[in-house]
């Protein structure tokens, strides 16, 4: 738990919280521990009291006593010591306490006493009668032993006056310190207290705890000032080891002088342990409450801030390590931390949207770029191939016709020339995948051409697979080849029906998608505005991760060899996108198939612009001229010999320089230039331009291995001429050479073809 961390701060906290208390107990015990001192002082004074004023009695008895016998022995006079001893002796008796009473005389000579006695006794030097005698009045003395019993005692004497107010002598009377000690055991003192009674020299009349030895001095520090007569309050650690609280006060005689000192001693402690004792149980109570209380304060503190916080952390970490799914898990908690949490939440989505939008895009791209790639390699081949099998296949039906049915060689042509067409067939697949075919796109109703194979498809997928076909009523037309489209349909379901062997259902579908709709799911590479969808969808074997990004590829196929080719989808692909639109599959393994192809939608005024197919007249020949234009000599030759074959006329020219010096030079009439769109010094429609100048009534037949749209800048069907694709067979050529030279002339042409345009 660092200095900086939650949980140490919001200890802190509570500490803060916690500590005043702490401060107010503790002068709650102060001040506590000041009343018990205050207690103890009252108490300690209201004891010396009470045992001061008990001696006080004592005293004033013994005054009232000796007083009254004083003024006895006055009368009596001279004195009968037989009648004074039993008189001293009856008066003892009424008064408890006193252990003798004596008379004396003037001398200190005893005279008579309570107690009777053999040998005589002198006073003289005691200190009761030198204080009587001196002062003339009531006096006590100090702490002695009796001569006539050995008892400890302690003395007063009072004077006695004769009657012409001389000084006879003095009467005593001795305080039984035994009793005196009795009585003061009799006040209950609490433990360790300490009460003494002195005489005025310091020594111990009585004490409690009893004293050790019999008339020991008060040893202590407070003497002086008992001594002095001063009443006061002294704190003082005694020899025993504990700490008093003395009241110590004077017991004061006759004459307000002091005749005896009382102090009371009350042990600190006792005071202090009341309140210690009380100050420790609250604290130990408070000290629980607080440690309780921090306790539940961290213990929510980590529910409810340091954990959720600690959550929120670990997912930031893992989210700036690059772990996008990182969430708190906390986004439905309350207030600021689920706030928090809810943002960070939020935001670490949108970065996984993103992130994953991103790559979707990436390799979007990359798949196109990787078409693109073999699109431009398969092309190219192609194109080259075409202009050989052109070649192959011309010269061979040249050959084959020359031969005659019967010939011995004539299988083996036969054979030559099959595998020229299956060439021929591939070539077309391969051009079509790099978009380079040509396509005749016409406004045409997808619902139709559906409808068109549907009974085609029937007998092409078999019994075991069933056909369901749900046309949208009401989807708008496209801009495409028809042939096409079909082609497009029959690929996909044969694909379909080979991925059910064991039977299953194909459902093939028509709909509008408008420009806004949720299922185009913001894919970048529809085209924008309103499309319709052609989708195709199977309950077959489905594909796997490894298979799905590649099955457009051209020759990628996973079935065995000789039974695919592996050029039906990318056939699909480029047709679909160069009809302008798009291809989207989903497949998982088991879960079938959904190809959806996505074609623009036509604008509805399109459809009347459509004109249908002229249809061809096959094999009709003719007697024009025609202007062949075609840099590669085979082509040249194999196109001279089958339009001479036909009847036609044909002047040949290798370049544009030399077909536009023909033009000039001769009279004759010329009725069709048939010239390569790729030539030497100029290009075909560049031609084609030039020479209409010179003789406008002339028709132009395009001939090319690559499309009419990749065709030079300037865009060959647009032009309005007619185009035939390479590779082309002698009756084709013948066929469309007839049909251009019946067609009408070129400027009604470019009328009839207004939407030819979007093929490039
Ligand atoms: N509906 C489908 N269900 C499962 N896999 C399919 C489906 N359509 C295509 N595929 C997979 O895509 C591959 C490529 O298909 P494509 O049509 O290009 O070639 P092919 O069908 O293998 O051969 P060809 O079409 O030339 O006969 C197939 O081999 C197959 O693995
Ligand atoms: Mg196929």
């Amino acid at each position: 738990m660092g200095l900086a961390s939650l949980r140490f701060r919001l200890l802190v906290l509570v500490m803060v919280a916690v500590l005043p208390s702490i401060g107010l107990l503790l002068a709650a015990a102060r001040e506590g521990e000041r009343r018990a001192e205050v207690a103890l002082r009252g108490d300690a004074e209201r004891l010396a009291q009470l045992v001061s004023e008990d001696q006080k009695r004592s005293v004033e008895s013994a005054e009232g006593l000796l007083t009254g016998v004083s003024r006895m022995a006055a009368l009596a006079h001279p004195i009968d010591p037989v009648r004074c001893q039993r008189t001293l002796a009856d008066i003892r008796a009424q008064i408890p306490g006193f252990n003798n009473l004596s008379l004396v005389d003037e001398g200190g000579n005893v005279m008579c006493a309570a107690t009777p006695f053999s040998s005589p006794i002198s006073i003289a030097h005691r200190a009761h009668f030198r204080n009587a005698i001196g002062s003339g009045a009531f006096a006590a003395g100090e702490y002695l032993l009796a001569q006539i019993n050995s008892r400890p005692s302690y003395y007063f004497a009072a004077p006695v006056f004769g009657p012409d107010r001389r000084l006879q002598g003095v009467v005593t009377a001795g305080l039984d310190l035994g009793a005196m000690q009795r009585r003061l055991e009799g006040h209950a003192l609490p433990a360790e207290a300490v009460a003494v009674v002195t005489d005025a020299t310091g020594r111990v009349l009585a004490r409690q705890p009893a004293p050790v030895r019999a008339g020991e001095r008060f040893e202590s520090p407070l003497l002086a000032a008992m001594l002095r007569g001063a009443s006061g309050l002294t704190r003082q650690r005694d020899g025993d080891g504990v700490e008093r609280l003395y009241a110590h006060r004077p017991v004061r005689g006759p004459g307000d002088r002091p005749v005896m000192f009382v102090a009371v001693g009350l042990p600190t402690e006792l005071a202090r342990a009341q309140v210690r004792g009380i100050f420790l149980h609250t604290m130990a109570g408070f000290g629980g409450v607080a440690l309780l209380a921090i306790a539940v304060a961290l213990a929510m503190g980590e529910r409810l801030l340091a954990a959720p916080l600690d959550r929120i952390i670990g997912a930031a970490r893992r989210l700036s390590g690059g772990d996008l799914s990182a969430r708190t898990g906390l986004s439905r908690r309350r207030g600021e931390i689920g706030e928090l949490a809810a943002t960070f939440d939020e935001m670490a989505s949108s970065l996984e949207a993103d992130a994953a939008a991103r790559r979707r895009l990436e390799e979007q791209f990359r798949h196109a770029q990787k078409m693109e790639a073999l699109g431009q390699l398969a092309g190219g081949v192609a194109h080259d191939f075409n202009n050989l099998l052109t070649a192959i296949l011309s010269f061979g039906r040249f050959v084959r016709a020359d031969l005659g049915e019967g010939h011995p060689s004539r299988p083996d042509v036969e054979e030559i020339l099959a595998s020229a067409e299956r060439a021929a067939t591939l070539t077309r697949q391969l051009l079509a995948f790099s978009r380079r075919q040509v396509l005749e796109p016409r406004v045409l109703d997808l619902g139709e051409s559906v409808r068109g194979v549907e009974k085609m498809l029937r007998r092409l997928i078999g019994e075991d697979v069933q056909l369901e076909t749900r046309i949208a009523p009401g989807t708008g037309p496209v801009l495409a080849d028809p042939g096409h489209v079909e082609q497009v349909i029959l690929n996909l379901a044969l694909n379909a029906r080979d991925a059910m062997p064991g039977g299953g259902r194909l459902i093939l579908e028509v709909a509008e998608v408008p420009a806004g709709a949720p299922e185009r799911g913001g894919d970048p590479e529809l085209p924008p505005g309103p499309l319709v969808r052609l989708t195709l969808t199977d309950t077959g074997v489905g594909m796997d991760e490894a298979t799905l990004p590649r099955i457009f590829e051209p020759f990628f196929t996973t079935k065995p060899a000789g039974k695919g080719t592996g050029l039906g989808l990318s056939t699909v692909y480029g047709i679909v996108v160069q009809s302008g639109g798009a291809i989207r599959v989903r497949s998982a393994p088991g879960q079938g198939s959904t190809f959806t192809v996505y074609l623009p939608r036509a604008p509805e005024h399109a459809a009347a612009a459509a004109a249908p197919a002229g249809t061809a007249r096959r094999g009709r020949g003719g007697t024009e001229t025609v202007l062949l234009v075609e840099d590669d000599a085979s082509v040249r030759a194999l196109a001279r010999r089958a339009l001479a074959q036909a009847g036609y006329q044909v002047l040949e020219a290798s370049r544009p320089s030399e077909a536009r010096a023909l033009v000039r030079r001769g009279a004759a009439p010329l009725h069709l230039l048939l010239t390569d769109v790729i030539l030497p010094e100029t290009n075909g429609p560049a031609l084609a331009r030039e020479l209409l100048e010179l003789r406008p009534g002339l028709r132009v037949l395009y001939t090319s291995g690559y499309t009419a749209g990749h065709l030079a800048g300037d865009d060959v069907t647009a032009s309005g001429h007619a185009f035939l694709p390479k590779p082309f067979t002698p009756e084709l050529l013948v066929e469309r050479v007839r049909e251009v030279l019946d067609g009408p002339p070129p400027a009604q042409r470019t009328q009839l073809h207004p939407l030819a345009g979007p093929i490039s």
